[in-house]
């Protein structure tokens, strides 16, 4: 498989031994993502919506690169390739982090 999300890399992961992670040792991990990962990502978000909401101009550049790239239908995964696309997206991300 060439999947390359963390899940299937902590599960496919392996020692110089080739022994794996136990079954306790996985949930843990996830535990940890969980944890590290949840009010990291919210509050993120509404610090760049917080920005957004200041600078509407920006905003609706935003928007627009999103329906440029994603088109009508939300209601899907998006893509890697899709992600990278939304450069201007992005740029904002990083800089309210
Ligand atoms: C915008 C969202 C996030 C921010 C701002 C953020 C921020 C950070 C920072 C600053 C550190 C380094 C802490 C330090 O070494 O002093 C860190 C570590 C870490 N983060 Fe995040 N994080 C985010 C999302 C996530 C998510 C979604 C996950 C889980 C999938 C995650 C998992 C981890 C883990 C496991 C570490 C420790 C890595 C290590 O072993 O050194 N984080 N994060």
């Amino acid at each position: 498989s060439t999947r390359r999300d963390i899940l299937t890399m902590l599960t496919t992961a392996c020692d110089t031994e080739g022994s794996h992670l136990s079954k306790k040792e996985l949930i843990d991990q996830v535990f940890g993502f969980l944890l590290a990962g949840f009010d990291t990502t919210s509050i993120a978000l509404t610090w760049t919506l917080l920005q957004l909401s200041e600078r509407p101009d920006l905003q609706q550049k935003v928007r627009g690169e999103m329906s440029l790239v994603l088109g009508d239908d939300i209601n899907r995964t998006i893509t890697h390739e899709e992600l990278d696309a939304l450069k201007l997206t992005t740029a904002v991300i990083k800089e309210t982090q």
